[in-house]
């Protein structure tokens, strides 16, 4: 059987590690061989945003780069899906593998289908309802396409049972996010937090002065949070005025952000305070770290919400709504939706400053979620 997984974009590099470590594991047993190959659409493409993550999760360089980078959101798809098509066309694979909800997994599911290729998607059946993020749309078009829907929990299940989907193509698994966190725990934990500052400082002579045993961590990347003054300046003000005025604050920050931090000319602000620290993107291994003694974490990122849930760090998510209800306090999770209304997250954060670290573990979050997938597609390769 021959199986091209593609990954594009930071979030799908942890999900991929442990999908392709459990190729190798399978075909070290006598039930046959799978050829499995590895397509990188380069949409993310810096050293930080992409080649730390293959080094350190120990992922074999993709056999094909398409090279797609940066552009518009029609123009990544665009670009990725001719590129792919002729990918699929010399190596005609049995099933094209995706991960997440990124332009990639969207380009490439799309073009699979219409190459008659059977698609499975790893982080089927999540759903924020907001169909205004591009991701929600990537979600919603990969998951109509594919044969093989593999759910990281039950309520995705029924997520695409309402929408009317075969049950016999859904498939709960669990979460391969954690598979990549269980496997990388312990080398994280033997990681000192002031090295890890020291190595990854946007300015180089802004080392903090502060207490770093009490700190929180800023994370944010999406456009409906850092794409407009209005709701940017506010949050900015917040960490000012509030959570950098007790602790310190660690910020690894993401290019996005970074860019449009310049463009509104709020850089100095930030760069000038002393308790805030501005990071470049950390590598995985750091940023488990930091989120493992953090006392507070605020993020718009959906996977940090995952590994704040299971390590229990508190966590403000700088969001609306979620596609990982799961993770939220009321379904035994660490995390707050809060949006981006200041108020709302002042009172939050207040909040959430007096909760203790609960880790939480939801149902097959059990770090074997990547053996579980291989076993289904194998199974209906038999069938
Ligand atoms: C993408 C994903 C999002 C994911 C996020 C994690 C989509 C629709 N969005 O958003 O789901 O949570 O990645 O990071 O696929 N850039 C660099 N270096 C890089 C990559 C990007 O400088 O290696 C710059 C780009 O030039 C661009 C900006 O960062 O200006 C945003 O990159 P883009 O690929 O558009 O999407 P993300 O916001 O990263």
């Amino acid at each position: 059987m021959k199986i091209i997984s593609v990954v594009g974009a930071r979030p799908n590099f942890m999900k991929i590690a442990p999908f392709i470590k459990a190729i190798n594991d399978y075909n070290r047993t006598d039930h046959g061989e799978i050829h499995h190959i590895l397509v990188h659409t380069g949409q993310h493409y810096d050293d930080r945003m992409s080649k730390s993550f293959f080094e350190s999760l120990e992922i074999p360089e993709a056999d094909i780069n398409l090279g797609i980078g940066s552009g518009s959101h029609a123009e990544q798809v665009g670009k990725t899906m001719i590129a792919f098509e002729q990918v699929l066309i010399k190596e005609k694979p049995d099933w094209v593998v995706v991960v997440g909800d990124v332009n990639a997994t969207l380009a490439c599911s799309v073009t699979a289908k219409k190459e008659h290729i059977k698609v499975a998607h790893i982080e089927a059946g999540l759903r924020s309802g907001d169909i205004s993020m591009p991701e929600e749309i990537n979600r919603l078009v990969t998951d109509r396409l594919s044969d093989l829907l593999l759910t990281p929990d039950l309520i995705s299940n029924q997520n695409l049972l309402a929408e009317g989907v075969d049950s016999g193509k859904v498939e709960f698994v669990g979460n391969i996010m954690i598979d990549t966190l269980e496997s990388n725990r312990n080398k994280a934990t033997e990681l000192n937090i002031r090295d890890i500052i020291a190595n990854n400082l946007v300015k180089a002579n802004h080392v903090p002065q502060m207490d770093i045993q009490d700190y929180a961590v800023i994370t944010m990347h999406r456009p409906s949070n850092v794409d407009q003054r209005k709701i940017l300046e506010p949050i900015i003000r917040f960490l000012v005025s509030t959570v950098a005025s007790e602790r310190l604050l660690l910020w690894p920050i993401h290019p996005r952000t970074y860019k449009q931090l310049v463009a509104f000319d709020l850089l100095d602000m930030i760069e000038e305070h002393p308790n805030i620290v501005l990071l470049q993107p950390l590598g995985y291994h750091d940023m488990l770290r930091i989120n493992m003694d953090a006392k507070i974490m605020l993020t718009d990122s959906g996977g940090l919400q995952e590994e704040c849930c299971v390590l229990g760090t508190p966590c403000l998510t700088l969001r609306w709504n979620t596609e990982r209800p799961v993770t939220l306090q009321e379904h035994g999770g660490a995390s707050v939706l809060v949006g981006n209304d200041i108020d709302k997250i002042k009172h939050a954060y207040q909040q959430l400053l007096s909760v203790d670290r609960v880790p939480s573990r939801p149902q097959l979050w059990d770090g074997k979620t990547a053996e579980r997938i291989v076993d289904a597609i194998v199974k209906r390769c038999n069938l």
